[in-house]
């Protein structure tokens, strides 16, 4: 039986920008992603289990068996990155030094830090929902911007997440308005703590 996921509690100062009532809904729907991806995974056991006396072991849940393992990334993914970017917002808000090999790599990638911001900023503002995401890849030794779909579409195989920022209207709406899109991301760039992106690339080195 697969262990159960157990949902992180995070410390989370008042932000710019985003309120804490945001905030407070926001981790509602995490403790959602924890819930279904431990559903989902005590329902493959069962469904895998039984036997129906007609046919065969597993065989009577096959339709739906298959549909909530298609299902499963869709948790999961919700579930984790929701635990990067909260833990982006622990904290408070710290800088990305010059001298750090997060902002090192950085300029390896794209020249500057600025180019590099200003096309991870431009990234976040794909339409639909999804996540604008940072990634490190050990294989390549670089870091790559990429866009995720819903929570798991696009995800990067064997890539490790550097940055995370949930751009689903839960984020934002209810602060911001639709049309204040842009500010959202100009804010949670404000109240970011660089420090946990930095642990994440010494984590991913490792
Ligand atoms: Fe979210």
């Amino acid at each position: 039986m697969a262990k159960q996921f157990e949902e992180k509690q995070f410390n989370i100062p008042d932000l710019k920008g985003i309120s804490n009532q945001t905030v407070e809904e926001h981790l509602k729907l995490y403790t959602g992603y924890v819930k279904n991806a431990n559903l989902i995974l005590a329902k493959v056991d069962e469904y895998s289990e039984d036997a129906s006396p007609l046919v065969g072991a597993g065989e009577e849940h096959a339709y739906a068996l298959s549909e909530i393992q298609r299902r499963f990334g869709f948790e999961f993914d919700g579930l984790r990155n929701h635990e990067y970017y909260f833990a982006h917002l622990e904290n408070g808000s710290t800088p990305l030094t010059a001298s750090s090999p997060l902002h090192k790599a950085i300029e390896e990638g794209w020249g500057t830090y600025d180019r590099w911001f200003a096309r991870f900023k431009k990234m976040a503002m794909t339409r639909g929902v999804g996540w604008a995401v940072l990634y490190y890849d050990k294989h390549t030794d670089q870091l790559l911007n990429s866009w995720i779909d819903e929570q798991h579409l696009g995800h990067l195989t064997g890539l490790s997440p550097i940055l995370m920022l949930d751009m689903w209207e839960h984020s934002f709406v209810a602060d911001y308005q639709p049309s204040g899109k842009k500010q959202y991301v100009e804010d949670f760039f404000t109240n970011l703590n660089w420090q946990s992106c930095e642990k994440n690339l010494e984590e991913a080195k490792s």
